[in-house]
């Protein structure tokens, strides 16, 4: 399937903070990790980290499922593994003597307070991969006070995320531009009523791609399951049983526009209908002018693209190349983002994506420069393998990861991290 049409614990008091007291409203900012998790021990000692987490979810989802997550576009998924590959050749040179204790990592974001500079990135039909995705990962994140960012072709509604993670819920749109964007308006209309924190316009799929891997396991178009998928689902009975108390996975934010009474392959055919090709900058523009809170463009790769996006008054924005899911030739993001963070300055906030994999890759994009790292496969991994607490458990290593990096760095706040002396053999100069 495609992008665009595929289908609680006690807390601890929260360290203490370098920033301002949290605004009104705003609470505070809970601690994450073995302080908020009476479980943690326990799932540490079978996942430790995020790579575990990816082996488990391989042996315990239906093989279509996996693949629906972990594949990307082109030869042997080339571009996922420039972009992990990107990310591991950062080197950050530590300095010692300063540090008497882990550092906390909190960090504001668009004068918001959250817990760690960590947020889920979008993704249309989590559920695929374990159903009742897009509210498990909602709900974990609300109670780690990370940001949530929901996926236009999600499979719950605006409405219900809201309701469940109202302090850190962002919503991401693609295009729909048919009737003079009517849909994509309404969307954007129903997340500001539904008190949306910042609207995402992905820019990077101008056009479908192959992503093999979906192909061969027969979600690349329309979904029909096979035998081969139903004795995958037999195979897995953790995933079954979610199927049966969620209920089959739908694209729920679609249906004011699809009908009630659209079947799954309906609503597929309706977003691909709907939905296609990338935001122009004239688009960009028109969304400015409504949408009054926080707008951040997804998919930015290139210094110019940066620029264009803050003449257009844009708040942020996500260097990301949609974690190797389009074409393959594209360089790892790691490796533009300091020149694209160079080029915004302090004009807005540029925010990184693309093979995050653990605390000390988020470390490796704030210190180059991005002010929070999200991460896509490695909450759908944590899903599968630990359903449901799969995606605290992944907040949860990302930031103990996150504080131990910071730590070991001997940066006594994530801005220090900024100032040490960095290693970077890929970086593109423009
Ligand atoms: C299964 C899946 C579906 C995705 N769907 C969307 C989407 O609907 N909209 C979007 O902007 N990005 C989408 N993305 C891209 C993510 O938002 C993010 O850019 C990417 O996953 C980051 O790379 P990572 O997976 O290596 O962390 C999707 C990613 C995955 C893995």
């Amino acid at each position: 399937m495609h992008d665009t049409t595929a289908i609680a614990a006690p807390q601890a008091p929260a360290p203490p903070s370098p920033l301002p007291p949290p605004q009104a409203g705003q609470g505070r900012v809970a601690a994450a990790g073995k302080n908020a998790n009476p479980r943690y021990a326990e799932l540490y000692r079978r996942y430790p980290t995020i790579d575990y987490l990816r082996r488990g979810a391989r042996r315990r989802l239906p093989h279509f499922a996996f693949e629906y997550c972990d594949g990307g576009s082109g030869k042997d998924d080339a571009g996922i593994k420039r972009n992990w590959a990107g990310l591991d050749a950062v080197e950050l040179v530590p300095r010692y003597g300063v540090m008497p204790s882990l550092p906390p990592c909190e960090v504001e974001l668009f004068g918001r307070r959250y817990a760690a500079p960590i947020g889920i990135a979008p993704m249309g039909g989590p559920a695929i991969v374990w159903p009742g995705a897009d509210e498990y990962l909602a709900r974990a994140a609300q109670r780690a006070r990370i940001p949530y960012t929901f996926g236009t072709v999600g499979c719950s509604t605006i409405e219900r995320i809201a309701a469940i993670a109202p302090d850190v819920f962002w919503f991401q749109l693609y295009r729909a531009a048919r009737n003079d964007h009517a849909i994509g308006f309404d969307l954007a209309r129903r997340a500001q009523a539904a008190g949306c924190h910042a609207l995402v316009l992905t820019l990077d799929v101008p056009v479908r791609t192959t992503r093999a891997r979906e192909v061969v396991v027969g979600l690349g178009g329309a979904f029909n399951p096979d035998l081969k998928m139903l004795f995958q689902m037999l195979m897995a009975p953790a995933w079954t049983m979610a199927l049966r108390q969620n209920g089959i996975p739908r694209f729920s934010n679609l249906r004011p526009y699809a009908g009630d009474n659209a079947s799954i392959n309906d609503m597929v055919a309706f977003a691909r209908r709907e939905m296609g090709g990338a935001f122009t900058w004239d688009e960009v523009a028109q969304y400015r002018e409504r949408w009054k809170g926080t707008l951040i463009v997804k998919g930015i790769m290139h210094p110019q693209d940066a620029e264009k996006a803050v003449s257009l008054g844009v708040d942020g924005l996500f260097v990301s190349n949609h974690g190797g899911r389009q074409i393959e030739a594209l360089p790892a993001p790691i490796d533009v983002l300091p020149a694209i963070v160079r080029q915004v300055g302090n004009r807005a906030t540029v925010l990184y994506d693309s093979g995050i994999r653990s605390g000390t890759d988020v470390v490796r994009a704030y210190a180059l420069g991005a002010a929070a790292a999200f991460a896509g496969k490695a909450f759908l991994w944590g899903l599968g393998a630990l359903g449901g607490e799969g995606a605290g458990h992944v907040i949860d290593i990302l930031i103990e990861e996150t504080q131990a990096a910071l730590g070991q760095l001997g940066a006594l706040t994530p801005e220090q991290a900024r100032s040490v002396v960095i290693r970077q053999p890929g970086a593109l100069h423009f």
